[in-house]
């Protein structure tokens, strides 16, 4: 006779997360990369659409931004829908977990309400957001802030990608911007996502729920100064760029410091970019975040004022253009209070300082969030990762929300 486990099988989000666990993975760092409109991503939209379709979607519908809605129950028009979901794209070289794991978890919550065999009371929706990293054209959120009107469609179309690529055409044609009469569908949007810190390892929980969100955005910091012949160049005669970004670097993670904020330099291109030559520019982008608006815009006019001191003394330029900006979330209070109670046990809530499109929706619509736990708390990186377990009770506990929330009965 069969054993209990070989006649089940792996658990029902094992079997899930190994379907996609390997596309956009790139097999020498373990790393993700999955950017917005590209391939790695276009495919996890096909298989959502079969997954979404095989357990009883009546409709899978795309927005005109990039965001992809599978509807189930009745007509999504009727209004006050439970939407679940989160975002397929990565970072580069990102961890598999920031954001499909939210799709994976949405989808299964769903499917455990109807193998419960209770009606929906609700329409019930998952989506799939479009380029929340902006590692792609470079504004985090982009789906849901075009679908919500934050950004404007014209602008994002004229966006472009690394390789000189514009949004309109990635997307095969200018975005639809925003849809009011699609997010008046919306009753309450929940996003679960795996934890990007330590809080919830750290206090022994495998769930948690989000009270809010700092604000953060990003600028682009542009130094130039004089490409010149590095052997011949004196030291005295020089202008160089590397220079008053390198202090900036520093500058910026003092000043941080200094506010119990957080400011990171992690891309930048030098021209030309030659071991033998002063660069005649150097382009840095700087992402900042604070705990409220006031230290954040502190943080960086402090910044920018000491990199513009410097660069006076390096005989370069700098400016500095805001690429984006997301104001301060807090997540509804009456719904954090009520998950609590579904939740039952004492589920801890905790801020955090990634940004979600939980935090473009909350500003529109009841919107909440749910962390699974992150034992080493790394993300935006290979060595993200979460339990299989952990995942499952994301899930359970995803679940019985969505039953609270939409089931009949
Ligand atoms: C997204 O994860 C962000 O916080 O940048
Ligand atoms: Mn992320
Ligand atoms: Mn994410």
């Amino acid at each position: 006779m069969l054993s209990d486990s070989v006649v089940e099988g792996p658990p029902p989000f094992t079997r899930l997360w190994a379907e996609i666990v390997g596309v956009g993975r790139d097999a020498g760092s373990g790393g993700y990369l999955r950017y917005g409109f590209g391939e790695a991503v276009r495919e996890l939209e096909g298989w959502f659409r079969g997954v979404a379709a095989a357990d009883g979607a009546h409709t899978v519908e795309a927005d005109g931004n990039g965001n992809l809605f599978a509807w189930y129950g009745p007509p999504p028009e009727r209004g006050d829908a439970v939407l679940l979901g989160s975002h397929f794209d990565s970072v580069p070289y990102g961890g598999g977990y920031d954001g499909p794991l939210g799709i994976v978890s949405a989808l299964l919550a769903v499917r455990a309400l109807r193998e419960s065999g209770r009606e929906f009371r609700r329409p019930v929706g998952v989506v799939a957001f479009a380029e929340e990293e902006g590692s792609r054209f470079g504004v985090p959120c982009l789906g849901s802030r075009l679908l919500s009107g934050a950004l404007d469609p014209d602008r994002a179309a004229g966006l472009v990608d690394r390789d000189g690529t514009a949004l309109a055409e990635a997307m095969g044609g200018r975005p639809a911007g925003a849809r009011p009469e699609l997010l008046d569908r919306i009753g309450v949007f929940v996003e679960l996502h795996i934890e990007q810190g330590r809080a919830l390892a750290d206090l022994g929980a495998p769930v948690g729920i989000a009270s809010g969100i700092w604000p953060h955005g990003r600028w682009r910091l542009d130094f130039a100064g004089e490409a010149n012949h590095a052997g011949t160049t004196r030291m005295a005669d020089r202008r160089d760029p590397m220079l008053t970004y390198a202090f900036t670097v520093l500058a910026a993670n003092k000043e941080a410091r200094l506010r119990g904020a957080h400011a990171t330099i992690g891309r930048v291109e030098v021209e030309p970019n030659a071991t033998n030559a002063i660069p005649a520019r150097v382009r840095g982008w700087l992402d900042a975040r604070a705990a409220d608006d006031a230290t954040l815009e502190a943080l960086v006019e402090a910044v920018r004022t000491r990199a513009v001191d410097r660069a006076a003394r390096d005989g370069t330029t700098l400016d500095l253009t805001r690429e984006s900006l997301s104001p301060p979330v807090e997540f509804d209070g009456g719904l954090v209070t009520a998950f609590r109670r579904v939740l039952a046990d004492g589920v801890p809530v905790l801020p955090t300082a990634a940004g979600h499109d939980a935090g473009i929706l909350a500003a529109h619509v009841p919107t909440a969030m749910l962390f699974v736990r992150n034992p080493t708390g790394v993300s935006h990186s290979p060595a993200e990762s979460a339990s299989d377990d952990d995942c499952a009770e994301g899930v359970r506990r995803l679940a019985d929300l969505l039953t609270e929330l939409a089931a009949a009965g």
